[in-house]
């Protein structure tokens, strides 16, 4: 079995941020949501890995390397635009030859790893093997139709009208049949080769596909209100560490990680977060369900529900929530005119403020 994990794509629902960055390296309690796929497919036996990068393909390849640190070993395959998921197979032909393989977006995120569902695969002699899970809004996702004995009757991309709510999870599984598959279909009228048109190519030509219903839980970081989300599922449940300094003036509570080098003075630290490594807090708030990256300084700031950047700075400004600031952003207090906002910001960006 191999993995094929897609990391390109164009990412405009997290621009700015896609502007210079692969949005499948944005963390999640400081550590990249991609690196979290990676640890899933080691963890189920897999070591052969195929990545697909785009424009972001040589930050993946920084981040990455050759996998050994995972204990996989990378082959990166190189994708000219970002074309769908069902060309990323077309491309990864020879990569995957006739083998069955998993593919992982490289965005999604999956509590529960996905063993079972690669056992499942082995033990189903199945085509494929697709994961859904019941959402709110379906109209932003894949969706599956299924039939009175649970089969699938048909699959939609991102349909205006959707005929379930149960939505296509990023993992799949698939035997070499799906190679005819993408071969066969037409780009959508989005002109992309989707990988549900592929999947239902299969259910038409009398191909065994099978779903499972996700227990555990699920998200697709492509908005920013998902990766908040995950960050707040994933600080939950971390493993309070304090390996930097808190001063005595601070006070703490609830699971911390406060990294290497981190600096604590003066301030308050409501868990569930995590302070990066050389990172300076001085007479601040860092809330509930905060992930501050490495190098960076917080100076009378107020902060929660958020995720920074390595290197980046706030100062005297309260009080941050829900955001997401990039890599060496710095957010201070205007000085001058009262009631004034003074900004610069990248094309694209999101900025809500309270007057
Ligand atoms: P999507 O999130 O569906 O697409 P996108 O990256 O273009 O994002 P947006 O809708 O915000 O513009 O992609 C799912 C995953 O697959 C993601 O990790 C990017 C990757 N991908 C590729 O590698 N190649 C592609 O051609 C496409 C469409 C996506």
């Amino acid at each position: 079995m191999k993995a094929l994990v897609l990391a390109g794509g164009k990412g405009t629902r997290l621009r700015p941020l896609t502007h210079t960055s692969a949005k499948q390296l944005v963390p999640v309690a400081n550590k990249p949501v991609l690196f979290y796929g990676l640890e899933a497919i080691r963890d189920a036996g897999i070591t052969e890995v195929g990545i697909v990068v785009g424009a972001t393909g040589e930050e993946v390849r920084a981040a990455v390397g050759d996998g050994s640190d995972f204990g996989l070993a990378v082959t990166y395959l190189p994708q000219d635009a970002p074309l769908g998921l069902a060309h990323c197979v077309l491309i990864a032909r020879e990569f995957l030859a006739d083998d069955p393989f998993v593919m992982y977006l490289g965005d999604n995120f999956l509590v529960g790893g996905i063993t079972g569902l690669v056992e499942a695969f082995g033990r189903g002699r199945y085509d494929a093997q697709i994961l859904l899970t019941p959402v709110a809004e379906p109209q932003y996702y894949g969706v599956a139709e299924l039939g009175p004995r649970g089969e699938i009757q048909a699959l939609q991309e991102k349909p205006e009208h959707p005929r379930s709510n149960l939505a296509i999870v990023g993992v799949y599984t698939f035997s070499p049949a799906v190679h005819d598959a993408v071969r066969a279909i037409k780009p959508s009228a989005r002109g992309e080769l989707e990988i549900t048109d592929a999947i239902q190519w299969l259910v038409d030509n009398g191909y065994g596909v099978h779903s499972h219903l996700v227990s555990g839980y699920w998200k697709d970081t492509g908005r920013l209100q998902d990766i908040l989300e995950c960050n707040r599922i994933v600080l939950e449940a971390i493993e309070p560490d304090i390996a930097g300094t808190i001063d005595a003036l601070s006070e703490t509570s609830g699971r911390v990680v406060v990294e290497a080098g981190a600096v604590v003075e003066n301030s308050v630290l409501r868990g569930p977060l995590v302070i990066g490594a050389d990172t300076k807090i001085v007479s601040s708030y860092v809330g509930p369900f905060t992930s501050i990256g490495r190098g960076c300084e917080l100076r009378n700031a107020e902060i929660e529900y958020s995720i920074v950047l390595d290197g980046s700075s706030v100062d005297g400004v309260s009080r941050i929530a829900h955001s997401l600031i990039g890599r060496n952003v710095q957010v201070s207090r205007a000085a001058g005119v009262a009631n004034t906002h003074e900004l610069m910001v990248g094309d694209h960006s999101r900025i809500q403020v309270k007057v």
